[in-house]
């Protein structure tokens, strides 16, 4: 029987950081020179930590979970980003009885006890360089609220954001969660390597926010209209507009209306 570090892929190699500018950005240097499959870097804090859409994470010191993982010859690329979406739901779950869901395409989401409204957990930002037309290295990064407090985010989301604290009550043990999320994820990378992708999409469907709502999106600089319907084999959202007709969106940032 090979003991757990022989058996794990992911997380074989660690690199803790007490700050960095991002952790990404970091992972992406230690890819660049060599470091292996499976490397995941955390921080206890980030200096100029990065949301999707050039957005800036909020990152303090000592409360939340910042980590970026290298993945080499990632097979399955269109679904890496739901996939870690999936794991870290799954992982958070572990530790609340309180439904998390993800928001498409990868916000982590929970419910907060003081509105009822779900509110924004964490995020996913994965980050890939090609060798030619293939993925040569990604970095997925996972953001975590964990233990900040309501008076812990700044204004401009102060009412969109929650943490793991806010929503349970309780704080909770950083280093026990990253584990669980480093299970996780080995758990549904394997399965995504494998092929399994209707796997994933399934997975990702059971925990969506989105689908069946009507939603607002702003993509390629307009904001489009309708009501999610699905998601396709690639993880596009399928938006079905006034007219009936069905949009596939690659990216953007959505706005659950109803
Ligand atoms: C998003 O929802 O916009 C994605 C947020 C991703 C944040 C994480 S924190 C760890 C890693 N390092 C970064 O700079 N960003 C990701």
């Amino acid at each position: 029987m090979k003991n757990i570090s022989e058996r794990l892929e992911i997380g074989r190699e660690r690199v803790f950081l007490d700050f960095v500018d991002s952790t990404n950005t970091y992972a992406l240097t230690l890819a660049e020179k060599g470091y292996p499959h499976g490397t995941v870097v955390v921080a206890n804090m980030q200096i100029t930590g990065r949301g999707r859409l050039g957005r800036r994470w909020h990152s303090p010191p000592d409360k939340n979970i910042y980590m970026s993982i290298i993945l080499r010859k990632p097979k399955g690329l269109s679904l890496l980003t739901l996939m870690a979406a999936v794991a870290a739901t799954e992982a958070i779950g572990f530790w609340t009885p309180l439904p998390i869901m993800v928001k498409w395409p990868n916000d982590i989401m929970a419910q907060s006890r003081e509105d009822r409204e779900f509110k924004k957990l964490g995020g996913i930002l994965s980050e890939t360089r090609f060798s030619g037309n293939k993925p040569d290295y990604t970095v997925v990064g996972i953001g975590i609220n964990v233990n900040s407090q309501r008076e812990d985010f700044p204004p401009d989301i102060i009412h969109s954001a929650t943490s793991l604290r806010i929503a349970t009550g309780r704080s909770i043990d950083r280093h026990r969660l990253i584990e669980d999320l480093i299970g996780s994820f080995e758990r549904w990378y394997k399965i995504l390597q494998k092929g399994h992708k209707e796997d994933i999409l399934d997975a990702w469907k059971d925990i969506s926010l989105t689908t069946g709502k009507e939603v607002a999106i702003t993509t390629e600089g307009r904001v489009i209209k309708g009501v999610a319907v699905d998601i396709d084999g690639d993880g596009r959202l399928l938006l079905r507009l006034p007219s009936g007709i069905i949009k596939r969106i690659d990216s953007g940032d959505v706005v659950h209306i109803r």
